[in-house]
């Protein structure tokens, strides 16, 4: 598995979540994980809704990812069901040294999902974040595994400082989207779709009349 930035074709095109509480790092997995680089300290609270683009290979699959970030405090959710609509994977962020940023996931982010979430397929994953901050760590790694397992997530932990298990985590939520049929099927079609969007807008500006 590799990315390949720039990359201008693709087999499928994926939709990809990030949620939790607010300062739980969802911003900075995103950002180190599309700039291939650690995240710096100055990032700012997202304010409503954000995303980024990443072509990443999969197997014999090249994949566009397009991964949204939301903001986790209150007065910036305007999380709305088109966030969640035709999402493929959902990545539930929290941050090992906050307890609450764990137990709000099961309060509140759990809840939204089941509210919102139009693809009851679609692939959960369970990251703890920061565990570079290990002597500050409140949240066990075997608590973390037995929600995950609870609500049917994959699990693993993260720092999007030192990069442990940015690029896996992705990487992995695709590789399990790929997996289930009705998703990748989902996928490719989207992709199948703009391009005979685009070959026939081509054919218009050449003035061609038919399908080529
Ligand atoms: P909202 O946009 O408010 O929802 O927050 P967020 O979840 O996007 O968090 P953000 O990425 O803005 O990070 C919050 C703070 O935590 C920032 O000061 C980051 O530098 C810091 N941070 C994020 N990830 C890590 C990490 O893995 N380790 C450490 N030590 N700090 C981190
Ligand atoms: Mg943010």
């Amino acid at each position: 598995m590799g990315s390949s930035p720039g990359t201008s074709s693709y087999d499928c095109s994926f939709k990809v979540l990030l949620i939790g509480d607010s300062a739980v790092g969802k911003s900075s997995l995103l950002v180190s994980f599309v700039s291939a680089a650690p995240a710096d300290d100055d990032i700012s609270p997202t304010i409503g809704v954000d995303f980024k683009i990443k072509f990443l290979t999969v197997g014999d699959k090249k994949l566009k990812l397009t991964i949204w970030d939301t903001a986790g405090q209150e007065r910036f959710r305007t999380i709305t069901s088109s966030y969640y609509r035709g999402a493929h994977g959902i990545i539930l962020v929290y941050d090992v040294t906050k307890r609450q940023s764990f137990t709000n996931l099961a309060d509140v982010w759990a809840k939204e999902i089941e509210l919102h979430s139009t693809n009851k397929e679609c692939i959960k994953m369970l990251v703890g974040n920061k565990v570079d901050k290990d002597e500050e760590r409140l949240v066990t790694r075997e608590e973390g595994l037995a929600f995950a397992q609870e609500c049917g997530c994959l699990f693993l932990e993260s720092s999007a400082k030192t990069r442990e298990n940015v690029e896996k985590c992705f990487e992995e939520l695709a590789l399990k989207i790929l997996e289930v049929p009705s998703l990748s099927e989902e996928g490719s079609s989207v992709v199948k779709r703009n391009s005979l969007k685009q070959k026939q807008e081509n054919n218009a500006k050449l003035g061609g009349g038919c399908c080529q």
